[in-house]
């Protein structure tokens, strides 16, 4: 094929208004009027609409419109005018139209399918424009992520994947055998990698995949998600909720001023995110369970909230509510107690509002070598592989503190979704792991 005309993308379509290009994409939308064609061109950065006038390009190539099918790939050159009717805004006058490859007819059609059906052809549905805003808005919520850390100083540390210790748990640990030689764990979290990095370099953080072996089929489990986690040395429970409240914010504001093309198009409504603003509520979990038992709820201090008190708790506030100081027996081995009662952790969990739920959990960590291993005896954990961990509590132990914040969560409330699964581009849920 002789490429005449500078290949142009749809996004940037409006620098070149005058000017012939080429395009290549898919067809999502093809309609003939009378000498007529119009073709909708998507490539990933847009639409644009091509339009073919019978004697305005040679005569095989005005045919070819009559192969195509939802999803053909071609190539379309034309001159760019700006068409405010256009679907995107601009339009081609077509010279040249190309076929790559006719595609078979097309599974999902632009009529309602079922959530079964549209996640077994997850691999397609990647390809509608909901499905591209979502991704779009992750992908933000990633960077913004990164830049937030970058700008603290924080240090980028990939923690291990493959683990010979739990660190939330050994209920939900996925099992693997190590090449004969015992067990290995996929990773549930890097935090405990993290401390190790917090007493070389600081401020550190992570992000990466983690592993959960959730029985729990709800609206907010991933058995595979990503976590962004940060960890610092000499940091007490007071700065780590300075951390997220500010992290969070950072995310929101982020989102709203990069991804409102997106946001519009998922039909979520900006006033809830625009009204998230620093200082976040903050209320003791005791404060939080007299709350929920003044709404009804039947619970007992000292359990930790399950999915429908996150939810109410989660609906009390604007903005994101930060509980902290959550009874020690209910949360994980590593958090520090809290001195002025020692039942209590120096934790925090964060709900994001809107009946979304928990998208940070993190905790002051126990810093002296006694206690932490009498933690290991309470919560019936092997020592040996602990012992590097037990280091850090022997060289130099500081306070530190640190959380993680769940991708998937997060990216449901921005976009307003009802299910993580569609904020994952390939999702693992209890019952799926195909495609
Ligand atoms: O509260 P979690 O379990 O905390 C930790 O893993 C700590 N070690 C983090 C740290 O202190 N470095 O998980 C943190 C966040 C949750 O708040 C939630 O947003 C997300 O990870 N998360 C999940 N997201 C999707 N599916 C699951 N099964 C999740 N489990 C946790
Ligand atoms: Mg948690």
């Amino acid at each position: 094929m002789i490429q005449t005309s500078p290949v142009a993308t749809i996004a940037r379509l409006r620098e070149h208004v005058g000017q012939v290009v080429t395009l290549r994409g898919w067809a999502v939308h093809l309609r003939s009027s009378g000498k007529i064609r119009f073709v909708v061109l998507r490539d990933g950065t847009g639409i644009a609409q091509g339009v073919l006038i019978k004697g305005h390009l040679p005569e095989e190539d005005f045919a070819a419109f009559e192969e195509l099918t939802l999803e053909s790939s071609l190539t379309l050159t034309g001159r760019v005018k700006a068409e405010p009717r256009a679907p995107g805004g601009f339009e081609l006058e077509v010279s040249g139209l190309q076929l790559i490859h006719i595609a078979q007819e097309y599974p999902i059609q632009p009529k309602e399918h079922g959530v079964g059906f549209l996640m077994d052809h997850r691999h397609l549905w990647l390809r509608s424009p909901r499905q591209q805003a979502i991704l779009r808005v992750r992908d933000e919520v990633c960077r913004a992520c990164r830049d937030f850390f970058h700008e603290r100083d924080f240090v980028l540390i990939d923690t291990p994947i493959l683990t010979p210790t739990a660190c939330e748990g050994t209920t939900s640990l996925f099992e693997t055998d190590y090449l004969g030689r015992g067990k290995a764990y996929l990773s549930q979290s890097g935090q405990l990698y993290l401390e190790a990095a917090a007493m070389a370099l600081g401020r550190v953080y992570c992000f990466g995949p983690t592993f959960r072996a959730e029985k729990s089929k709800t609206r907010r489990h991933l058995t595979e998600f990503w976590m962004v986690e940060a960890e610092a040395a000499f940091y007490t429970l007071e700065d780590l909720l300075a951390l997220t409240e500010e992290l969070v914010s950072y995310i929101v504001a982020r989102v709203l001023a990069h991804r409102e093309e997106e946001l519009a198009l998922l039909e979520r409504d900006t006033a809830p995110l625009k009204a998230v603003t620093k200082p976040f509520p903050r209320l003791s979990y005791t404060e939080a369970v007299a709350r929920l038992k003044e709404q009804g709820m039947k619970m007992e201090w000292g359990e930790d909230f399950g999915g429908d008190e996150e939810t109410l708790l989660s609906r009390m506030f604007a903005a994101p509510v930060i509980v902290h100081r959550y009874p020690r027996r209910a949360k994980a081995f590593y958090m520090e107690a809290d001195p002025e009662n020692p039942e209590l952790a120096l934790c925090v969990d964060m709900l994001a509002p809107e009946g979304y739920g928990e998208i940070i959990g993190g905790s002051q960590r126990v810093a002296d070598l006694e206690v932490l291993l009498a933690r290991l005896q309470e919560y019936g954990l092997p020592r040996e592989p602990f012992e590097w961990y037990l280091d850090l509590r022997r060289y130099g132990s500081v306070p530190h503190s640190g959380f993680g914040l769940g991708i998937e969560r997060t990216v449901a409330w921005l976009c307003g979704l009802k299910h993580v699964r569609e904020a994952i581009p390939f999702p693992r849920l209890l019952d799926r792991l195909y495609p």
